[in-house]
Parts: structure tokens; sequence; C-alpha cells
């Protein structure tokens, strides 16, 4: 099966999403994983850019082994110098010039004509190419360019020495049957085309990246430019795990491989997401936490007799640990009762369908139905969890110019401790009052406020999760009074620990 190079450009054309900037240590992190996810080239970013950008790479370039190390450059002998300085330490060293060379880019940008631009492209690929023998050209908005004026670019850069040609759909403006077209063509015209590997580089901008990419491997691509969780400028690059997973899935249709290591995908997105700061959208394919979970009672249903009914691929082929079904208004008694078995819960039937029906009047409340909501459930109504900590009042000052201070009085096996302290709001200094009379200090990972109704005096609905002594229980509480409503989600979250614990 003829190999698919996988060109990961999350340091290079990821890290201009705006928002995503990422400092020279976190960039060797991201590579390092690349690596261990198999990517056959690294760009690892553009050196002239910013001495920042020059360094990262050549960090990248020294220390990371396995893949190509590759830097961006204009056709500028400053940043063809500087690219090369910063490249020059990896074991495999490319040089990825580009030039545009669509009418209204050489017009308005760079004001030169069609022959300017092939000399210009020549000039680029052979100065480089003086440096390195891996190089690689982009004429940029390819999509948009005359197409017997990209035939001619091409067939002057590889007589010139470029060894990959790249084509950027720069503004994500083609569709997929003409980008795949375009492939083709640049197949059946340009002569010398067989002695350079044809990329693509797909912008997301209609949202057919992937599309159009995939559509390129059928037209004779063999290298596939992407980003990790489809991270890049606007609306993103083609992402990674969608191609890969797309090429994988569909073997019977595209008969190509890639050498990724499928089972470091998830944990590749969750390192971009964290170092980046972006978030992955929960029903973005493949990485996204709602991937492979499966809420409608009839799917839940089929899938526990045969997981091939609604899933296409597994979970753990990506890296993402079991299939997660998440519990809600949706689900199933099948689901439920599976899902109790599993926790590890052995219920008759009336003790079942009693929970079952709790859980539904849950479900009508809660979205999703996290296990120890389950076990609560369970715990709460059929056997009912002791409250370990009882919240009896709660007091606390704030306001502009003033330290937020809590008082909380809570009731531990029959005796009231009552607790003081100042903290950044008044509901951390709350939580800070609470930790002083339950002794346990835990992480809080995530909290989230909604209102349960519409309207000013609507009850506020506070659901944290917490981290004790590494477990992760949640915890719900409301009142109208906000900080009233988190001490009690604190409370209920910390007393699930307990319970757990002591059992
Ligand atoms: O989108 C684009 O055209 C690019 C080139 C530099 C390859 O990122
Ligand atoms: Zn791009």
């Amino acid at each position: 099966m003829e190999k698919i190079k996988i060109f990961d450009t999350t340091l290079r054309d990821g890290e201009q999403s705006p928002g995503a900037s990422l400092n020279g240590k976190e960039k060797l992190e991201i590579a390092r994983q690349l690596v261990a996810l198999g990517v056959d080239v690294i760009e690892a970013g553009f050196p002239a850019a910013s001495p920042g950008d020059f360094l990262a790479v050549k960090e990248i370039a020294s220390t990371v082994k396995g893949a190509i190390i590759c830097g961006l450059a204009r056709c500028k002998k400053e940043d063809i110098d500087i690219a090369y300085k910063a490249v020059k330490h990896s074991a495999r060293p490319r040089i990825h010039v580009f030039l545009a060379t669509s009418k209204i880019h050489m017009r308005y940008k760079l004001r030169k004509a069609e022959d300017e631009i092939i000399k210009l492209a020549v000039w680029g690929v052979k100065y480089a190419k003086g440096k390195v023998s891996d190089v690689e050209f982009s004429p940029e908005d390819a999509s948009r360019t005359d197409r017997r004026f990209l035939y001619r670019v091409i067939e002057a850069v590889i007589d010139a020495g470029a060894t990959t040609v790249n084509i950027p759909d720069t503004v994500g403006y083609a569709v997929p049957f003409e980008f795949g077209d375009l492939i083709g063509s640049i197949k059946a015209n340009v002569p010398n085309i067989k002695k350079a590997v044809i990329s693509v580089h797909c912008h997301n901008d209609l949202g057919l990246g992937v599309s159009n990419s995939l559509e390129a491997v059928k037209n004779g691509a063999g290298q596939v430019e992407c980003t990790i969780n489809g991270l890049g400028e606007r609306a993103g690059n083609a992402s990674l795990e969608e191609i890969v997973m797309a090429l994988d899935t569909r073997r019977d249709l595209f008969g190509k491989t890639t050498s990724i290591d499928k089972k470091e995908i998830y944990k590749t997105s969750r390192l971009v997401s964290k170092l980046t700061g972006i978030l992955v959208q929960p029903n973005k394919a493949i990485v996204g936490k709602n991937a492979f979970s499966h809420e409608a009672g009839i799917h839940q249903d089929g899938m526990l007799k045969m997981r091939t009914t609604y899933e296409i691929m597994k979970s753990e082929d990506v890296g993402f640990g079991k299939t997660r079904l998440v519990l809600g208004k949706h689900s199933g008694s099948h689901a439920f009762k599976e899902r109790l078995k599993s926790l590890g819960f052995h219920l008759n039937e009336k003790e079942l369908n009693r929970a079952f029906d709790i859980f539904k009047k849950l479900a009508d409340k809660k979205k999703e139905i996290y296990d120890e909501d389950l076990e609560t459930i369970v715990e709460d109504e059929l056997r009912t969890i002791p409250e370990l900590y009882k919240l009896e009042s709660l007091s606390f000052t704030s306001g502009t110019n003033v330290t937020p201070r809590a008082e909380v009085v809570i009731n531990v096996k029959k005796k009231r401790i009552r607790k003081t302290s100042t903290g950044d709001g008044p509901v951390d200094a709350c939580y800070k009052a609470i930790d002083k009379v339950t002794s346990v200090k835990p992480k809080l990972i995530d909290y989230s406020i909604r209102a349960v109704t519409g309207g000013k005096d609507a009850l506020g609905e506070v659901t944290v999760r917490l981290k004790v002594a590494a477990k992760e229980v949640s915890g719900r509480g409301s009142s109208t009074d906000i900080v009233e409503a988190s001490a009690k989600a604190y409370i209920d979250a910390v007393n699930k620990a307990a319970y757990k614990n002591r059992k």
C-alpha cells in the first residue's frame, strides 16, 4: 500500500491561530509528541518571523530526532539564510519556500508580473537547494492561480531542484471535486511532475479542508499538510486526526496508509489543547469529548448488542480509553442497568426499576449523568449516603475595595464547627473556610454555574468537579444565592469523596 506522508504544521500554521501562542519549551514538548505520533515532517516554525521562532526551530532541529524538521521561508535571501541556520542542526533538514502565484496576490501584494514570479521562485528554490537537498516549494494561493501559469511555475521549480511541490488552498476557497481535479490536472500537465512529491495544504474557511485533502489523495497527492485539532490561520487547517482516521477507516476506498501511531492521537490532541489553551469543541470528530459517546437510547441498546451497529472506529484505537456511555434523558433502561452493573452494583429488579425512575427525574434536570451521579442515585436513594458534612449556615462580605471574607458553620457528627477565611472572592473565601473544617484539601478542577430558570430570581445551580486523593468527584448545589449554591456543591462533592473513601 502506498504511504501518504503526514506533514504536520501545528507549530507553524497552527500557531498562527488567533490566541495560540506557544513558547519555545512548549513547542519542543509538542515536537517530541509529534515524533511519538509518527509524523513524517514537522514544520517547526517560520524562523525569519521572530527571534523566538528562530530559536524554537533551532532547538527542535537540534534535539528532536525521528522526523524531517522543516522551516518556512519567503523567496528572500535573509529568510532562506535564517531558515537554514535554524534547521541545519537536524539530521534531516528541509527548507520550505513559498511565493504567491494567483493574479490577485501577484498584482496587489507582490506587484510582480508572471515572468518575474517564475524567476524569483526558481531563484528561491536554487538558493535553498544550495544549502539543503530537501526543498519544498509552495505557490501560495495555488487554488486561485491560473492553471496554465501554475503548471509553468511547478515545472520550473522542479527543474530548479524542488523535491516536494505543495499546492495550498490558502484561503479555503476550493471545493472537493474542483481541488481533486486540480491535482489530477497537475499530474497530467506538468511534464517533470514524477520527480517531485505532490503535497496539499488545505485551509478550512468553508469547512472543507479535510474533504479537499482526501480528494487530493485520491487524485495523486503523496503528502498532506495538516495540524492537530485543525488549528491554523482563521478557520484553521485540515485536521491531522481526521485525515489519518479517514484514510485508515476507509482503506477500502483509498488503499493508502500513513506512518501515524493512532494510539497517540488523543494524547497529542490533549497536549496541543492544553499548551495552546484552545479547547477542542465537544463534538469535534475523533478527539472531541463526545466523539465516541452515544446518548440516544436506541444507539446505546444497539451498541451493547453489537458495537459496530453505531461505531465505525474504536475509541481505544485513537488512545481515547474505552467508549464512555454518557447517560442522559434519552438513555434507555438497558444502558442504565448495564452501567450500574459495570460500576459493580448488583441490584434486584425492583431496586433497579426504582433507581431508573430516580435517574430519569435527575436526567430531566441534568444533561449528563456521570458515574458519581449514578452511584449517588443508588447510594443516596437506595442506601443513603451519610452526610458527613452538612452546611448549617454561611455568611460573607464582599465588594469593591473590600477583602472578601466568609464564615461557615458546618455540622460534623452532630458537632457545629465554625470557621472563617478570606479569599480572592466570596466563593474562594467560602471554599477555604470549608477546607478548614474538612481538612481535606481538594483540587477544584471544574466549576460551572447556570440559572435553572430565567429571570432575576432564578435558582443558581453550581456544579463542581473536585480531585480528592487522585479521585474525581462531582457535586451540585442550588440556591437563589450563588455563593450558597457554590458552598453546597463543594460540600456535596467532599461528602461523596469521604463516603467513597470510607467504603
Ligand atoms: O496557506 C498557505 O498558503 C501557507 C503557505 C505558506 C504554504 O501556509
Ligand atoms: Zn496555510
